[in-house]
């Protein structure tokens, strides 16, 4: 049983006298287990994919079901944590408040979860401010505390809207390696991100969406050995190397290594070439695409958030 599955799942806001189709037949099936990425420009549809698996809001048509229930039944979310795209809290409950109510309506017994909220606040540096009404934290403190509470009752699926907007780079860290030990645990995620390192460092798979439909599905092993169909040649030389190899520039990786970078129908004249004027062969890598170019190629256009 997969743990997502969205069938020609369509969505037309009506704003005024336009229509806005958000979601154009999205077909989504994530397999339990999986850290799934949900990657795409803004406006792509996203947030709303989410919205409808946590039946904030319904779809005009096609079948949602989490954890093999439809997502209108509410026993389907009993056991998934979910953080909003912006969350807002109530601002005069305090970070351990909300943390507890969230614990609460997913039926943790009161035992149980006083001690899970000391733990959850620890691990992510809230203790000092958990006494605090949430009014006054920082937009990273909303953040930390809406993932608390979306992690409490240690769920069977996170669904996560760019959790990592707006933490700073020691906060990333720590929601990377959260996400990974909760992941390890057993937990499926689905979140959505624009930052591309994020998606690229934990996800086991990432969806790239646009204009309300999935183009392409990328796994992380397609990613380590998507191939530009170009070669990283190293080669030892004696410090006299000239500018250029056959027309390809050379690069210095120290003062007696260099390389080119050739396409591979170019490969075996440049390895020639270097035996010829006895350069040491050091190494051949095949140059690996990153996931900002395949996601520039397949949704042709540049992402430009980050
Ligand atoms: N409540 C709404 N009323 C009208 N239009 C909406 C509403 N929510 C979303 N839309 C529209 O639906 C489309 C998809 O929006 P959505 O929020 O799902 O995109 P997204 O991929 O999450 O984008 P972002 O990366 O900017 O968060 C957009 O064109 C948006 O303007
Ligand atoms: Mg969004």
């Amino acid at each position: 049983m997969d743990a997502i599955t969205c069938k020609n799942v369509c969505k037309v806001f009506k704003v005024k006298k336009h229509k806005v189709k958000a979601l154009n037949s999205m077909n989504l099936n994530i397999e339990k287990g999986e850290i799934y990425g949900f990657l795409g420009p803004n406006g792509a549809g996203k947030s709303t994919t989410l919205k409808i698996l946590m039946d904030l809001i319904r779809a005009d048509s096609g079948s949602v079901k989490i954890m093999g229930r439809n997502s209108s039944d509410y026993k389907a979310r009993k056991r998934v944590g979910f953080l909003p795209e912006n969350p807002s809290f109530m601002d005069n409950l305090t970070g351990r408040e909300i943390v507890k109510f969230s614990g609460k309506v997913h039926g943790m017994p009161p035992n149980q979860l006083d001690k899970k909220i000391i733990e959850i606040l620890d691990l992510l540096d809230l203790s000092e401010a958990a006494e605090r009404p949430v009014r006054k934290y920082s937009k990273g403190m909303v953040q930390r505390v809406g993932f608390a509470a979306a992690i409490v009752h240690d769920p069977d699926l996170l669904i996560l809207d760019e959790p990592m907007s707006g933490l700073d780079p020691m906060g990333r860290v720590l929601f990377k390696s959260i996400l990974k030990d909760i992941n390890k645990k057993g937990t499926t995620v689905l979140f959505s991100s624009h930052i591309i390192p994020d998606i690229e460092d934990i996800c086991t798979k990432i969806g790239i969406v646009k204009n309300g439909r999935l183009l392409r599905e990328i796994t992380s092993t397609e990613m380590k050995y998507t191939s530009t169909h170009k070669f990283k040649i190293i080669f030892k030389h004696d410090g006299n190397v000239c500018e250029n190899i056959l027309d390809y520039k050379v690069s210095g990786i120290d003062e007696n290594l260099g390389f080119v970078t050739v396409g591979k129908e170019k490969a075996v004249d440049v390895i020639d070439y270097l035996r010829r004027i006895s350069f040491d062969l050091v190494d051949i890598q095949p140059e690996k695409k990153d996931l900002e170019t395949l996601f520039v190629e397949i949704s042709g256009q540049r992402n430009d958030n980050e």
